[in-house]
């Protein structure tokens, strides 16, 4: 590309049909706010400048564009008067300026490229993404003739020969940066909504002599969230694509289409994951580590050769090193394990730092909330924790320390240090039957009053 880009992304418009106290933008997609999908994608392409077009009072979406600036479309008067609304942050930008709708969150940037490109070879003042619609009833139709595009047709103006075109419009366009101004102000809103439709700067590029054309696309890409609906037509798309790039990558995913990934997630090659496992924001997985079934993870490193699940849970700010066992019904909430370290069964382990080789045993909880604030357990390495532990943080077990079954540790653990804090066992020989005696006769005595 010769000129350097800009890029307007438009997330001005209501969002009724979500039923949503949430801006639709914001509703997330594999991990992310729906935006920040068209962000990246957009951002690859290094454009000079990048402007959002909001609605009046949309601080959450603004402040999803940030570091990007936005501008302010004060009424919802259509596309054509939301690209409008992006000129003044365009000035003196002379190379083509691409327009993406904010809610068309699958566009990949391979496909943004090959518009410009087009429009930069053909000399076209504007050109639109097009694509084959399995049903076109909710789409402008593209009017092609002699290999040009002559206009933009939407569905409520289109007369019945144009309603059966399957060439539709996905609303991503590239204008030509030194004719958009006049372009946009030659569109009128006489038509069925009223509005500025950013589709006749087609009719009015063409009525003035220039050039205008269509690139054809997948529709998969253009997949518009409306609705719950097609929100969750979109993760499913999303999903398709991040497993199947996955396992290009050296994946193994036994049942792919019941993982669940996040856009960053990244899984090195021969990482196993077996089936029903969620990848929530910010997992890294590096190389044969396997990820069992069952497992919910988010924000963690899980370091080679790792063993997690099935049935492990590990939240944000956590850290699993090399070779570590991570075990059925396992929490981890900001916690860091270091390499060859193993809680294998039935463990909360929270705001923990625990060390090399040391072996967490069942039912260890570290006690890391008071009602009030938050408090640390720091284990060193090759320390012993037998099971059903209390660790009542702040607390420290030293390194190769012992803590004996059902310990209640309260105290530091000095290193080499065998800790029991539970108490003495008691023997009373002989003892078990008159007890029970004891125990059945007063529950037939209980039984007796009531029926009086
Ligand atoms: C638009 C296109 C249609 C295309 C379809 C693809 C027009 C006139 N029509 O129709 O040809 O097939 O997209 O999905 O452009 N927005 C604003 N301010 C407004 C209105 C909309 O910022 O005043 C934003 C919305 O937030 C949304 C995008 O523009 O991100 C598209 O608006 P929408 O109302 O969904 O357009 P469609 O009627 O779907
Ligand atoms: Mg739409």
């Amino acid at each position: 590309m010769k000129s350097p880009i800009a890029v307007v992304v438009l997330a001005a418009g209501a969002s009724t049909r979500m039923r949503s106290a949430v801006p639709k933008v914001l509703h997330p997609l594999a991990g992310w706010p729906m935006l920040r999908h068209v962000l990246e994608s957009v951002m690859r392409l290094k454009p000079a400048r990048m402007v959002g077009v909001v609605s009046p009072g949309a601080k959450a979406v603004a402040a999803a564009f940030a570091p990007h600036p936005t501008v302010v479309q004060r009424r919802p008067l259509g596309t054509g008067d939301a690209a409008k609304a992006a000129l003044t942050a365009l000035e003196g930008h002379d190379g083509p300026v691409l327009v993406v709708y904010a809610d068309t969150p699958l566009i990949t940037t391979a496909t943004l490229r090959r518009l410009v490109e087009a429009c930069d070879r053909a000399k076209a003042a504007v050109g639109v993404l097009g694509f084959q619609a399995s049903d076109p009833s909710p789409y402008g139709r593209l009017i092609v003739r002699n290999g040009g595009l002559d206009r933009i047709v939407e569905s409520k103006e289109a007369d019945e020969a144009e309603r059966r075109i399957d060439f539709c419009n996905s609303g991503v366009m590239c204008l030509q940066g030194t004719l958009m101004a006049r372009l946009l102000g030659a569109i009128r809103s006489a038509n069925a909504k009223g509005e500025f439709y950013l589709t006749d700067a087609v009719a009015v590029a063409r009525a003035a002599g220039h050039r205008a054309l269509a690139v054809e696309g997948d529709e998969a890409e253009f997949q518009g969230v409306n609705s719950r609906l097609e929100l969750a037509r979109a993760e499913r798309t999303l999903q398709q694509r991040l497993r199947l790039a996955a396992m290009e990558a050296g994946v193994t995913l036994i049942d792919p289409e019941s993982v669940w990934l996040s856009a960053d997630t990244r899984l090195a090659a021969d990482v196993t994951v077996e089936p029903n496992v969620r990848f929530g924001p910010g997992v890294t997985v590096a190389s044969n580590a396997e990820i069992k079934a069952f497992c919910d993870l988010e924000g963690v490193r899980i370091g080679k050769g790792a063993r997690v699940g099935p049935f492990a849970r590990i939240r944000p700010g956590s850290e699993v090193a090399d070779d570590v066992h991570i075990g059925n019904f396992v929490e981890l909430k900001a916690t860091r394990m270091g390499r060859g370290a193993k809680a294998n069964h039935l463990a909360y382990l929270g705001d923990s730092d625990i060390g090399a080789a040391s072996n967490i045993g069942a039912g260890t909880i570290a006690v890391n909330y008071d009602g009030y604030g938050k408090h640390r357990t720091v284990i060193g390495a090759e320390a012993f924790i037998g099971s059903n532990s209390s660790l009542v943080a702040p607390v420290r077990v030293g390194k190769g320390a012992n803590v004996a079954a059902g310990s209640v540790i309260t105290e530091d653990v000095p290193p080499k240090a065998l800790a029991l804090g539970r108490a003495r066992q008691v023997i009373k020989k002989g003892r078990a039957g008159p007890l029970r005696a004891k125990l059945k006769a007063r529950a037939a005595e209980a039984k007796r009053t009531r029926q009086k």
